[in-house]
């Protein structure tokens, strides 16, 4: 809950000066409160890309960057990634607080009743192109539920609410695996009721029905802490993007499918594909130091992916979770000696000792390593963003319930500094 505070900050323009309320939240940095500065002082604050904004109050998620300290309703990521499952988690984020065991079980019962789609949706895959990568189908899929699930699409009552984020987070992976298996033209499976969440997706994905599939228990847990991981990060862009399109009062099918789009971009869920697809670009150790210096290279557009974050200025404490979960997944596999692993960990260990890095607190994120362990898993690169959206629905949907629960809710409208031509006169060709 914000606390006011009794500081006050001034800010003088033209010799008037006014006085902003300074805000406390439980952790992180104050805020001033600058909702009253336009009408007081006819001036907007300048601030792309939300360096400096706190665009809500919020009491899901909190990221210390300096520490490295990632914490889902007070709990660190590192003890839940150990000890908890991902349905657990989703409660936690959901609701505020872990589930006793009979609210486990009611919720875990929910969400495995809701994992099929309406057949009729089965439509929607077949139309599209088989090379068509699957996040353009997950974000088309995604954004077509509004047009079959009606009863749940109000989001003024609480329980079409409550509804429509179980189907999302049950039915995510049923699309996500389904955009797979339609990318490589064999049968879509059906979700299975008798398995948990991640063991039922890697089903989805993995099995045929010519064969009986098993899920294997470390390749399954391995799934589970990458969707743990993944499940929600406070206001990063595709959050920032489910708030505002639901501020305009969108219904939630639409919003997540905002949330999908913005997912894609290689500078937010992108990047896991990218940071692969550049270790392997590099290939081996001794082509580090090349790479190294193009990232440095003011005039080459490249970047180290998988390194640096808008908050975190130290270890991405998902990063140490994955790297360990890499190794333990590489050998399950029986892969040893994997290239791609050898030069992320060389490369870790060389940015770490370069100056540039160090001075500007570039870290490896969470791409560095997820990447590595899907592939060992057997997903090809494009489904990579994909299984990050499936894990970061259930973190769009709690965001969306805080927002849509909140009574004050405005529709969100930032303001520009224009500078573009000022008033002119329209002139017709022969003038122009
Ligand atoms: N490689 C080389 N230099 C970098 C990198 C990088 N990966 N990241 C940042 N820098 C440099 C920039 O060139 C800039 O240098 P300058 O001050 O001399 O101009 C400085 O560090 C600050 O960079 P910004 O882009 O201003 O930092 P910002 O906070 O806006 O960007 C971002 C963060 C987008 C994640 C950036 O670090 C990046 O592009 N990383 C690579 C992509 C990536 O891994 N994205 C995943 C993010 S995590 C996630 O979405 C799950």
């Amino acid at each position: 809950m914000l606390e006011k505070t009794s500081k006050t900050a001034k800010i003088t323009i033209d010799g008037t000066t006014v006085e902003v309320p300074v805000n406390k939240g439980s952790l992180g940095p104050d805020v001033l409160d600058i909702r009253s500065l336009y009408k007081q002082t006819g001036l907007f604050t300048f601030d792309p890309g939300f360096t400096s904004t706190a665009s809500c109050e919020s009491d899901i998620t909190f990221i210390d960057g300096d520490k490295g300290e990632l914490l889902y309703r007070g709990y660190p990521i590192e003890q839940l990634a150990d000890k908890s499952n991902f349905l657990e988690v989703s409660y936690l984020l959901l609701y505020g607080e872990l589930p006793t065991k009979s609210q486990y079980e009611d919720f875990s019962g929910k969400v495995t009743r809701h994992t099929m789609l309406h057949e009729q949706m089965l439509n929607f895959f077949r139309g599209f192109r088989r090379d068509a990568h699957p996040m353009a189908i997950v974000c088309g899929v995604q954004a077509a539920m509004s047009a079959f699930y009606h009863d749940s699409t109000d989001i003024n009552d609480p329980w079409q609410r409550e509804v429509a984020t179980i189907r999302m987070i049950a039915k995510l992976p049923t699309i996500v695996s389904w955009a797979y298996k339609y990318s490589i033209g064999q049968p879509f499976a059906y979700p299975k009721n008798n398995l948990q969440y991640a063991q039922n997706f890697l089903q989805m994905c993995f099995s045929v029905p010519a064969e009986e599939y098993v899920v294997d228990p470390i390749l399954s847990s391995a799934m589970d802490k990458i969707f743990i991981l993944h499940a929600d990060h406070e206001q990063n862009a595709s959050t920032s993007t489910v708030r505002l399109a639901a501020s305009s009062g969108a219904n939630p099918f639409a919003c997540i499918a905002a949330g999908i789009a913005c997912l894609w971009g290689p500078a937010h869920g992108g990047a896991n594909e990218a940071a692969l697809n550049m270790l392997k670009e590099i290939g081996s150790p001794d082509r580090i130091s090349e790479f190294i210096s193009k990232a440095k290279d003011k005039n080459d557009p490249f970047r180290l992916m998988g390194f640096g974050h808008r908050v975190y200025k130290n270890f991405d404490p998902r990063s140490r979770v994955m790297k360990q979960s890499a190794d333990e997944v590489l050998e399950l596999m029986g892969i040893t000696n994997n290239p791609t692993l050898q030069v992320a960990k060389e490369l870790e260990k060389i940015a770490l000792e370069d100056e540039y890095f160090i001075e500007k607190k570039l870290y490896p994120n969470v791409d560095f390593y997820s990447g590595i362990i899907l592939e060992a898993m057997g997903f090809p690169t494009s489904m990579f963003t994909p299984i990050f959206a499936l894990a970061r629905t259930v973190g769009w949907l709690s965001q969306w319930q805080e927002m849509i629960s909140d009574p004050n809710i405005k529709i969100g409208r930032p303001r520009q500094l224009f500078t573009g031509k000022t008033h002119r006169d329209y002139l017709p060709y022969e003038k122009r």
